[in-house]
């Protein structure tokens, strides 16, 4: 039987957050759903035989790190890296040990190494304990087990390669996202010369028969923008109702995967939908 054979599997934990930034509005809402339950989780990702990549979004993540440790335990007799993208506010020295020693990989957002400007980006002051974390963070993990993510936008322009430095004198990796309006809902500035471009021909979008992305409320996707593409809007399934295979192999979810071929949405650019 045909089937949608994800590699990349992506759970939003969460749409709440603790920073107020002016890139993103995720903060301005509130989970609407009951928690999902982390052994439909586990479940879910545990029946994918084709997993490789397992990212826990959000949202701030840090904020249900119990459900964390619990996810990473459940997986941890499969083959599949777990990264956790975070604002760094509650990856303290705690929850860096307890991660520390499983195949995970954390990535701390950070924009600007200067004070000032960072009080614009997160909408708080908490540069100060952001930075004491990384800090701890990377003297306790090896170098392939922490990184950092910037968004170019023109506003942080002056302020990445300054960033860039700093990973490299730390010897991290340093990956750039490009500053997406639509989803984020952010008021910030889209360059118009991108970090990433794609050619205008062939296949528009590394998402394609690669993501799964599972929503707080248990909702499953194959990319998280599937809902933009035009006769997608449903879910493929839910969590909640169903199990993870069955919805895989549903007629819709080969049906996205062909409609996603041709698509060539703004979102292709997030890290999330690139190579
Ligand atoms: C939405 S956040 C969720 C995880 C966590 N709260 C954080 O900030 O790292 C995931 C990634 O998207 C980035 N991001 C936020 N707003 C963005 C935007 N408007 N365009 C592109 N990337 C954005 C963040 O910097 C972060 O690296
Ligand atoms: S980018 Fe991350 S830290 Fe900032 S508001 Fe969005 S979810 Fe929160
Ligand atoms: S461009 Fe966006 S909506 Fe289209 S397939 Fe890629 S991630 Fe999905």
């Amino acid at each position: 039987m045909m089937k949608y054979n994800p590699s990349h599997i992506y759970y939003m934990i969460t749409i709440q957050c603790n920073q107020k930034c002016t890139k993103c509005s995720h903060w301005k809402q509130k989970d609407k759903a009951d928690r999902l339950p982390i052994e439909k989780i586990v479940q879910a990702i545990k029946s994918i035989s084709t997993a490789k990549e397992f990212c826990i979004v959000g949202g701030e993540p840090a904020l249900f790190k119990t459900e964390i440790y619990d996810i990473i335990n459940g997986i941890s007799d499969m083959s599949i890296r777990t990264a956790i993208i975070t604002n760094g506010v509650l990856a303290d020295k705690d929850f860096i040990d307890k991660i520390a020693n499983f195949n995970i990989h954390i990535v701390f957002s950070i924009d600007t190494l200067n004070k000032e400007f960072w009080k614009f980006v997160r909408g708080t002051n908490s540069y100060n304990v952001v930075f004491r974390n990384f800090e701890y963070a990377t003297d306790a993990l090896s170098s392939d087990k922490i990184s950092i993510q910037s968004v170019l936008s023109k506003e942080t322009e002056p302020y990445i390669s300054e960033v860039a430095d700093y990973a490299k004198r730390k010897n991290l990796y340093h990956s750039i996202q490009d500053y997406v309006s639509d989803g984020f809902n952010g008021s910030w500035t889209e360059k118009t010369d991108k970090q990433i471009v794609i050619s205008d021909n062939g296949q528009q979008c590394f998402s394609v028969d690669r993501n799964l992305s599972i929503m707080q409320n248990g909702d499953v996707f194959t990319c998280f923008q599937q809902s933009w593409i035009d006769g997608c809007q449903k879910p493929l399934g839910n969590l909640n109702t169903q199990e993870m295979s069955k919805i895989l192999s549903f007629d819709y979810a080969l049906y996205i995967s062909k409609k996603m071929k041709t698509c060539n949405l703004p979102c292709k650019v997030l890290k999330c939908n690139m190579k």
